[in-house]
């Protein structure tokens, strides 16, 4: 690939076959040279490319882009051919706004190996900047001083401050238009850099630059100010140098890594917003929702005697960690009916989380699917299958079975055209159970509307709608089927081709049954949270029946009680495949919508990976039964 001198992107030092390639995205007001003494420090096998904004240098005579998305796509189009080596993407300050959409583009054609980030806030966050427009020539001026990027030389130079001065305000202009969604994901790793002097951004701001990846996020610190990338620092080539020639210990982001930004942000101060206790986080939300929803979220059934024994359960046994077994870096993922999932972890379905926030499961889904937690999403829903699988990760769908056998095959239709992967059918509540919190506000959701958009956007649902009849009323003929009995079981095998799991199940033989009867694939061990039957016994406490009834190839998952890393690992040594985590994560929802999930989430992930570190487990396949104490193993109940 040859370079030519009158191309926007420019190899201030060509290499012939270079090891990895890093193309520069200058900050506003800025000109490609921005880059010439990093491009200068970086080692001999890395080819830097610059891009040229039009509107400055030897592109004067053009007028500046009007847009961030205009110079992404002359940017996307110029690199393309330049990804026959790992393109690595570097912007800096506004740099990073057009880096991150050229990613975008490049990435619907090619992998892009990474995208550094410089002194920017994530691209969805009100970056807060004056308008330029407004202020006089000495204000910005002034701000130049304070940021430190221009030399106090040429700052006295009236010439060349009218020029910055010009490109500035242009470049402000494309970044105050700037929109850019809250799901906006790239493929590509992200890495933040980070100067601990920088007046404009803080660990906490940048923090969020998570949320737009789906494969890996980390933050370095350089020491300096808002240009300490640009400057002369040796330190920041050789740490780029080793991300983009994949050298030394730089670490692929792991869950673990959300406990050294949490610590690393405690140096500049700061603190989670909401409480990293996910014994905790109930407290929190009880306090900031209304108390019909808590009565919904909080409340189990009867006594709540179930409620607690769920908890005791896990309480109650106790892990054996091995040591010196080399867990420096932990496998967390699993693999179910064919597909990897990144760990043994899936969101419960939980109806009706418009309760708890305005968002309800779009935002759950956003946060599980940045977190790549797959979301099983209940028929109960407040959005629509299909509205949260636009924005969903892997998902799967559980189903209450209405009593329409029309209206199942409908919803489970339509949950297979919309890309979820295996339907978990709900067996422990052919009606609700006797819940003491909401009868006493005699309240329940879907009685108000929330929780029942699956119906309203059922075509078969509607069209049995009586004329004039009242949707609620309807709803409430048609969505539980109290009736349902075994001989029911096939007939679901006909109207769908994904894997089928029974959920609710804590009989052994039930399970066995389910088996037998070649109707489903798995099965969720499950006392719906302590939601239904109370005095039920803990979903945990028969989860080894259940595996010993179904042999080794059923996957088998578990819920109710689970709260912490230790928590799955229990699970896990018990017989289960992968837990479903399901209040923890609403709590996080009430508290803060798809950044408490991501938070509720990221604090689970990084628990689960240390609990494995510090049980000495490389991957999942290594939490076996003598994790535990022996005593958890009582001989099997005998259920008969
Ligand atoms: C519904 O599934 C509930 O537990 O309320």
């Amino acid at each position: 690939m040859t370079l030519t001198d009158n191309t926007p992107v420019r190899a201030p030092r060509p290499r012939r076959h270079p090891a990895a390639r890093l193309a520069c995205f200058p900050h506003a007001g800025a000109s490609a040279d921005a880059f010439t003494a990093l491009a200068a420090a970086l080692p001999e096998d890395v080819e830097v490319l610059t891009f040229q904004y039009p509107g400055r240098r030897e592109r004067r005579s053009e007028p500046c882009a009007a847009d961030i998305a205009d110079l992404a796509g002359e940017a996307a189009r110029l690199l393309a051919p330049y990804t026959d080596r790992p393109l690595s993407l570097l912007g800096h300050s506004m740099g990073a706004l057009v880096a991150f959409e050229t990613t975008r583009l490049l990435e619907q054609r090619g992998a892009v190996a990474r995208l550094f980030v410089s002194a920017a806030r994530p691209p969805s966050e009100d970056w807060g900047e004056r308008d330029l427009d407004a202020l006089d020539d000495a204000d910005v001026v002034a701000e130049l001083r304070r940021l430190g990027g221009v030399p106090e030389a040429l700052l006295r130079e009236e010439d060349v401050v009218a020029e910055i001065l010009r490109l500035l305000r242009a470049d402000h202009r494309a970044l105050r238009r700037y929109r850019c969604p809250p799901d906006a994901l790239v493929a590509a790793p992200v890495t933040v850099l980070l100067a601990d002097a920088d007046p404009k951004n803080t660990l906490e701001q940048t923090g969020g630059w998570a949320r737009h990846t789906t494969h890996g996020f980390d933050t370095e610190l350089l020491v300096g100010g808002h240009f300490a990338l640009t400057g002369r620092d040796p330190d920041v080539a050789r740490l780029l140098a080793d991300r983009l020639l994949e050298r030394g210990s730089a670490p692929m982001a792991t869950p673990a890594d959300a406990v050294r930004e949490i610590y690393l942000a405690g140096i500049g101060g700061g603190t989670p917003a909401l409480t990293t206790d996910l014994t905790a986080l109930e407290e929190q939300a009880r306090a900031v929702m209304t108390p019909a929803a808590v009565g919904y979220v909080l409340g189990d059934a009867g006594t709540g005697e179930t409620g607690r024994l769920n908890r005791r359960a896990y309480a109650r046994r106790h892990l054996v960690p091995r040591m010196l077994r080399g867990a420096a870096q932990r496998d967390l993922s699993v693999s179910l009916f064919g597909r990897t999932l990144s760990s043994p972890v899936l969101l419960a379905p939980i109806a009706a989380q418009t309760v708890a926030h305005p968002e309800g499961e779009l935002a759950t889904a956003r946060a599980a699917a940045e977190a790549g937690v797959p979301l099983v999403l209940s028929t109960g829903s407040s959005h629509s299958l299909e509205d949260v699988a636009a924005v969903a990760g892997p998902r799967w769908f559980q189903l209450y079975w209405p009593s329409d056998r029309a209206v199942a095959a409908s919803l489970v239709r339509r949950a297979e055209q919309s890309g979820y992967t295996a339907i978990v059918l709900t067996v422990d509540a052919p009606t609700f159970g006797y819940r003491p919190t909401d009868l006493d506000s005699g309240y329940l959701p879907f009685l108000h509307g929330h929780g029942i958009a699956n119906f309203t956007s059922d075509p078969v649902f509607l069209a049995g709608l009586p004329d004039g009849g009242s949707v609620l009323q309807h709803w409430a003929r048609v969505f539980a089927n109290p009736a349902l009995d075994w001989d029911d079981l096939p007939w679901l095998r006909t109207v769908t081709s994904l894997p089928i799991l029974l959920k609710g199940v804590l009989h052994p033989a039930d399970a066995r049954r389910a088996l037998d009867l070649e109707a489903v694939d798995g099965v969720i061990v499950s006392n719906h949270g302590g939601r239904q039957l109370d005095g039920t016994v803990a979903a945990l406490d028969v989860l080894p029946a259940v595996r010993a009834a179904v042999g080794n190839d059923v996957p088998v998952l578990v819920d109710s009680g689970v709260r912490t890393g230790s928590d799955v690992l229990k699970a896990l040594a018990l017989g289960a495949d992968a837990v479903l985590y399901g209040r923890p994560y609403l709590y996080g929802l009430a508290l803060d919508g798809q950044a408490g999930v991501a938070h509720v989430l990221r604090c689970l992930l990084a628990d689960l990976d240390l609990a494995m570190a510090l049980a000495g487990c490389r991957s999942t396949a290594d939490v076996t039964p003598d994790l535990l104490m022996p005593e958890a193993h009582p001989a099997p109940y005998d259920f008969g």
